[in-house]
């Protein structure tokens, strides 16, 4: 099966980091969120990619020259200016002429949906689309879906008012789509799927909807992206294989860290210096990265080359930009980012 992964996003809960990666190409334990997301699907039978690309594209085809990603081929649709979810769909579908049901995901999404039993779903109830749900806490950050017995979708709605979501199941961001759909969609302008496309669907009553329980995470803030990351080191993703987790932590062979350093469900990448005596609890340390002595960093991202200055105490939930320096002794929590334009 083919499919469609959405990364054109900006990014922008991410930044400062997103200034310069886009959000799919920021780590999960050392290695990049795209490959995590294609090794899922590629788990499931997929076997091709479009990726739809429109912000720092050339972030993407430079990592990837073999044009492999987790085990899938992927070719590129470069969007000329953002198209929006449906536009950039529509665009990626003909781009690479897709004719038969292909899946769509939202690359932010880090998942182990079932996408066998999606599809067999979707074929039974001979849908146009099909949306896989998932039930969350907070549904008014996502689009919420109610359904009918049948799983016939009744209502879509994108973030509604925290309080007046009808359902607290949401768009999980994987969709089957026939390839009929994409005619429908306007390509003289930016289309969104959410706010367009599928409550046009709903009024044909075309739009198919199936819940599931497994694994998900939207990585686009930096809570979440911090919780991917801990949730690999828990082991709290058993279809995630991820080598070198040792007592909940991951560092890369080439980062030194001082032996009297206390590190706790933390990734510690690529040429990353940890000081003497320095407490990490649920941080992610970008390459390059260094954290003087006696410093305090708790459930913060630190960025590439960014330099933390000694006996600081960060977080949470702090974003420290690329090549930032924080002066010795600062004290820094709240919801701070550091660095940027
Ligand atoms: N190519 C392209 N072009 N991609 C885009 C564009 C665009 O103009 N705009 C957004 N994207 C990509 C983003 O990179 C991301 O992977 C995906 O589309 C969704 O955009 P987000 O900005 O992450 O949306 P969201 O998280 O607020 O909401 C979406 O995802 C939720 C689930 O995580 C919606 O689809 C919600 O309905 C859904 O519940
Ligand atoms: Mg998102």
């Amino acid at each position: 099966m083919k499919s469609i992964i959405l990364v054109g996003g900006k990014g922008t809960r991410l930044r400062p980091l997103t200034y310069e990666t886009p959000k799919q190409m920021l780590p999960l334990v050392g290695v990049p969120m795209i490959e995590s997301v294609l090794a899922s699907l590629a788990s499931y039978g997929v076997t091709d990619a479009v990726l739809s690309l429109g912000y720092l594209p050339e972030r993407f085809t430079a990592a990837y020259p073999t044009n492999v990603i987790g085990g899938v081929r992927v070719t590129y649709a470069v969007e000329p200016a953002p198209l929006d979810t449906a536009g950039a769909i529509r665009f990626a579908a003909s781009t690479a002429r897709l004719d038969e049901t292909f899946v769509v995901v939202n690359g932010d999404v880090l998942s182990d949906l079932d996408l066998s039993k999606l599809l067999a779903f979707h074929r039974e109830h001979r849908a146009q689309a099909t949306i896989a749900l998932t039930p969350v806490e907070d549904p008014s950050r996502y689009g919420v879906v109610t359904v009918n017995e049948e799983g016939r979708v009744l209502a879509f709605v994108e973030k509604p008012p925290k309080d007046e979501a009808p359902s607290n199941l949401i768009n999980a961001g994987v969709y089957l789509f026939e390839p009929s759909v994409v005619a429908h969609i306007d390509p003289t302008r930016p289309v969104s799927v959410e706010r367009e496309t599928f409550p046009e669907l709903v009024r044909q009553g075309t739009l198919f909807a199936l819940a599931d329980e497994a694994y998900w995470l939207d990585t686009g803030t930096p809570q979440t992206y911090l919780r991917a990351n801990v949730d690999v080191l828990r082991g709290a993703r058993p279809a995630s294989h991820f080598a070198g987790v040792v007592d909940g932590a991951w560092r890369h062979p080439s980062a030194t860290i001082d032996p009297t350093a206390k590190v706790t469900n933390s990734v510690v990448d690529q040429n990353c210096v940890v000081g003497a005596l320095v407490v990490l609890e649920d941080a992610v340390l970008l390459p390059g990265a260094v954290v003087q002595s006696e410093c305090v960093i708790r459930s913060s991202i630190i960025g590439p080359e960014a330099v933390i200055g000694s006996g600081s105490v960060l977080g949470p939930t702090c974003v420290v930009g690329a090549n930032e320096h924080v002066a010795p002794a600062s004290q820094l929590s709240g919801d701070v980012r550091l660095g940027g334009v």
